[in-house]
């Protein structure tokens, strides 16, 4: 993976509004009430929206570059339950562990990104890292050194969807870089479950499309998203019309140097390079919750 290579002041706030948004500036006012308006939206439901966090310039270039790479998307179809676990006939038919509903998507890896791009100049200021420990209230947080999974672009073509699932990351950053012509929103039942109970009829509910916890966030080009997905049960729902779907997806764990398994990494890139092997060798025993 390539040393990251700060970019001036200048340029960064040619990509990130710094004015409406000044999460270089701790001591602004404007970036402790950003802050606080995270934590508040992140506490109540789970999730939060950055509304026209990228300019909008900068948004075009990287849907260009977006547009550009999407034909070297892996493209994967896989049906799934909303815990990614397989079948277990110990429960009845209908219920939610045997709901398994298809999946189609693909990924454009962190390094077909060009070196230029905004997205990676943004990725690696120190100070976007920083503002987001805040906002999560996780402190530290490092970038991924994984080379494929740091900041990929996942793309989807009319049809594509991304059923009902609770994530197995605690946390996720999104930016919006192209919204589909329809179609493709983003629908969340907040915390449907806890940590001490699966609430089983109620995730049973929002699947049949019975519940009235079920919201939806539509994300406009530039909106950033922050999510805690461990306990929402969400999805993507169909995209349609004729325009892709193109979401950044910048990756930050608790612990320094994460990459992921050659296991997982390559069903979900469909490949793997030296890093990912250098790093199952070196340390065996990650290949545990902490790791994917
Ligand atoms: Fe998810």
């Amino acid at each position: 993976m390539a040393e990251p290579h700060l970019a001036s002041f200048s340029r960064l706030a040619e990509i990130v509004d710094l004015e409406h948004f000044p999460i270089h500036d701790v001591s602004a006012p404007a970036r402790r009430e950003l802050v606080a308006f995270c934590r508040g939206e992140l506490a109540e439901d789970g999730c939060c929206s950055v509304k026209s966090f990228l300019r909008p310039d900068a948004v075009q270039r990287i849907s260009e570059e977006a547009e550009a790479l999407s034909s070297e998307a892996y493209r994967t179809t896989v049906a799934h339950n909303p815990y990614f676990s397989p079948d277990d006939e110990q429960f009845p038919e209908g219920h939610p562990r045997r709901q398994f509903q298809k999946r189609t998507n693909g990924f454009v890896c962190y390094d077909l990104i060009p070196d230029t791009s905004d997205l990676r100049a943004l990725y690696d200021w120190p100070a976007f890292t920083a503002f987001l420990s805040e906002a999560f209230e996780i402190d530290p947080l490092h970038r991924y050194a994984d080379p494929l999974a740091a900041m990929p672009f996942n793309t989807m073509r009319p049809g594509d969807t991304f059923p009902w699932h609770f994530d197995t990351n605690e946390f996720t950053v999104t930016l919006m870089i192209q919204p589909p012509e329809s179609g493709g929103l983003f629908e969340y039942a907040p915390n449907v479950r806890s940590p001490e109970d699966e609430c089983y009829e109620d995730v049973a509910r929002v699947m049949d499309g019975q519940s009235d916890k079920v919201k939806t966030l539509e994300l406009a080009a530039g909106d950033m998203q922050l999510f805690l997905g461990r306990y929402t049960l969400h999805r993507v729902t169909p995209v349609t019309g004729n325009r892709h779907r193109h979401v950044a997806i910048p990756s930050w764990a608790r612990v320094p140097d994460m990459i992921g398994t050659p296991h997982r990494t390559k069903t979900i890139y469909g490949r793997l390079t030296d890093a990912h092997l250098t790093a199952a060798q070196q340390a065996p025993a990650r290949a545990d919750a902490l790791t994917d």
